[in-house]
């Protein structure tokens, strides 16, 4: 049979794309509808019943496209919707986890760093994550950083506020003899060469798109619902202002894209 239903990405904003080219090199194939809500960005601090309305309305919309699996290219949407989605939607929902478990088992001075949103660090899931890691030798230091998915939305990828708000954001995890750091927001990946710059030759940054990528291309494989070999196509949808964010977009993309405005949320829903 030929699978012709794309794969439904999201996130607050361009933040996915990290996550998205991964699965474009996992998956050449595969069609990709990606919805950057970055009309509703950022989520790291809002309430967690708004963000759950945000990816419902979103998943609602992709499933409308057609989606045969659905990718939360967004670790704070992860935490506080992944459940939901699944729950809720027939498909596959594949989430994010911050890199957690690969930093302790690389890191040599026993300590990690992890950069994620308020929202990230306060969830349940986070919060279960690094309850997995007590009793080992490591330790797991945590680190908000307000701000920054707001330069990478402006395309702000190596300019002196962004460097100063990083600078500030390193200092106490370099400090205390980080080596190891985990991106555990899909938009600080943009900013890698950034954060390796500021930190130092001697310090690795991991951040968990390849693995996400690995695990949707399991998931279809398992569920049978991996695309025939040809080219994958990819279409990008916003729910913020396409003229401001087309540049941005295609500049992190790499490429010319197709983006148009999203829809407004529907009242009511198949799946609710
Ligand atoms: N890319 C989102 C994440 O992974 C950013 C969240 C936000 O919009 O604050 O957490």
């Amino acid at each position: 049979m030929m699978i012709l239903k794309p794969i439904g990405v999201f996130d607050s904003g361009v933040g996915g794309l990290s996550v998205l080219r991964e699965i474009r090199r996992e998956l050449p194939h595969e069609d990709l509808v990606y919805v950057a809500d970055s009309g509703h960005a950022p989520y790291g601090d809002k309430p967690l019943d708004y963000i759950e309305r945000r990816a419902l309305a979103i998943a609602d919309f992709l499933l409308e496209r057609d989606a045969k699996a659905l990718v939360v290219a967004c670790n704070t949407a992860t935490g506080a919707a992944a459940r939901l989605l699944r729950e809720r939607y027939p498909v596959p929902v594949i989430a994010m986890e911050p890199a957690v478990k690969p930093a302790v088992a690389r890191s040599r001075s026993g300590v990690v760093g992890v950069l994620a949103t308020r929202q990230t660090l306060a969830s349940d899931k986070f919060a279960a994550l690094l309850a997995s890691h007590e009793g080992t030798q490591a330790q797991v230091l945590a680190q908000a950083c307000p701000g920054l998915v707001e330069r990478v939305e402006a395309g702000d990828l190596e300019g002196e506020e962004t460097r100063a708000l990083l600078t500030a954001y390193l200092e106490p995890l370099l400090t205390r003899g980080a080596d190891t750091l985990v991106l555990g927001c899909t938009h600080y990946p943009h900013l890698a060469s950034l954060i390796s710059e500021l930190a130092g030759p001697a310090v690795e940054v991991l951040d968990s798109g390849a693995a996400v990528a690995r695990q949707v291309r399991r998931r279809l494989a398992e569920t049978g619902l991996l695309a025939s070999p040809r080219g994958g196509r990819e279409f990008f949808w916003t729910s913020g202002d396409p003229g401001r964010l087309y540049p941005v977009l295609a500049r992190l993309w790499g490429d010319d894209i197709d983006l148009a405005p999203l829809p407004p949320a529907r009242e009511g829903s198949r799946y609710r």
